[in-house]
């Protein structure tokens, strides 16, 4: 009973900030994303009788606390369904810098749900996985998915129509999504807290929540008709009135650093010279830098060039999730 999967990171052009539903993982927008092709997880999971309880292995080390306890939550689901009570052995390794706001937990869970599920026997199809992976957390639904993805909401409140779907495969449009890693320290303020802090308190999260619709039909407009200027600038607006509505929590938080800022002005310094580059932040201090094939190796030199910047990585769109051999 053991399987092998890998899931791709994905970057949000429109954020998916806030729950409705804590327990579920519903979201209270839709979110959009691109799949990217450098950075992803490798997972086996294997179902043994004999074992006493899980064990989990992060990039070889074993984790335990509280970790831990969040992954065996997880195959709580998937063992409940299944109809099974077995422990598993799951061995998770990352090609990616691990809570640096470069969302590990979405190529992780994503990894995670596809391996576990197939190796305890249980047959999902990709709305399936999609469903079950946003349950460890809310970004992995989109990572079953390459190219650019759409998370909808939903509207139900058992979560069942909450899930991904893909509005372009990973060979329909290739833009190029620079990873500017200015720290690579573990975030302040972890995703779920920050959420939850904003939608509780601060209150220009209602209008994080008005504008959003007029972001969504634009962006899908802009990624069909691969219109680049269009796409940039709605991702770069969107990024910003999330991280704007962090300033009004309370207590107020921010997750940009001086490097974060000095980036964000390079990109828009880029920009004034006739560079088509536009920038997305997580919840985390590194930038994400998007910009059209032929503009890369520019957008690399002007952004290279900061002292600040410790590395960058370039990446593509990637695939969905794929099962690999033993
Ligand atoms: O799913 P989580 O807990 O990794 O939250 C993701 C939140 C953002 O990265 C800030 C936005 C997004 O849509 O990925």
């Amino acid at each position: 009973m053991k399987a092998i999967a890998k899931a791709h990171t994905n970057i949000a052009l429109i954020k998916y900030w806030g729950k409705r539903n804590e327990q579920l993982f519903l979201p209270m927008n839709n979110s959009i994303s691109i799949t990217l092709d450098r950075f992803y997880t490798t997972t086996s999971v294997s179902f043994q009788e004999d074992l006493s309880s899980d064990r989990f292995l992060l990039d070889g080390e074993e984790v335990g606390g509280k970790e831990r306890q969040k992954i065996s939550s997880f195959l709580d689901l998937i063992r409940n369904t299944a109809n099974k009570q077995y422990f598993a052995v799951i061995d998770s390794v990352n090609q990616v810098p691990t809570a640096a706001g470069f969302a590990s937990s979405a190529s992780g869970f994503a990894a995670l749900a596809a391996a576990a599920t197939k190796a305890i026997g249980l047959d999902l199809d990709d709305t399936g996985l999609s469903r079950l992976a946003r349950q460890g957390s809310g970004s992995a639904c989109r990572s079953i998915y390459g190219g650019f993805v759409e998370w909808n909401k939903g509207e139900r409140a058992d979560g069942v129509d909450s899930f991904a779907t893909q509005i372009l495969d990973e060979n329909g449009w290739n833009v190029s999504v620079l990873s500017i890693m200015v720290e690579a320290k573990q975030k302040k303020v972890l995703s779920r807290e920050g959420m939850r802090r904003t939608v509780e308190t601060s209150p220009f999260y209602s209008g994080w929540l008005e504008s959003l619709e007029t972001d969504l039909v634009g962006t899908r407009e802009a990624i069909q008709r691969r219109d680049f200027e269009q796409l940039g600038m709605i991702l770069e607006h969107n990024a910003l009135k999330m991280h704007a509505t962090t300033l009004g929590a309370n207590p107020p938080f921010l997750y940009w650093t001086n490097a974060t800022v000095e980036v964000m002005q390079r990109v828009q310094e880029l920009r004034e010279v006739g560079v088509e580059a536009y920038f997305t932040i997580d919840a985390g201090p590194n930038v994400k830098v998007i910009c059209q094939l032929k503009d890369e190796q520019k957008v690399k030199e002007g952004l290279q060039s900061l002292n600040c910047v410790q590395d960058i990585f370039l990446c593509h769109p990637g695939p969905g999730i794929s099962y690999l051999t033993t």
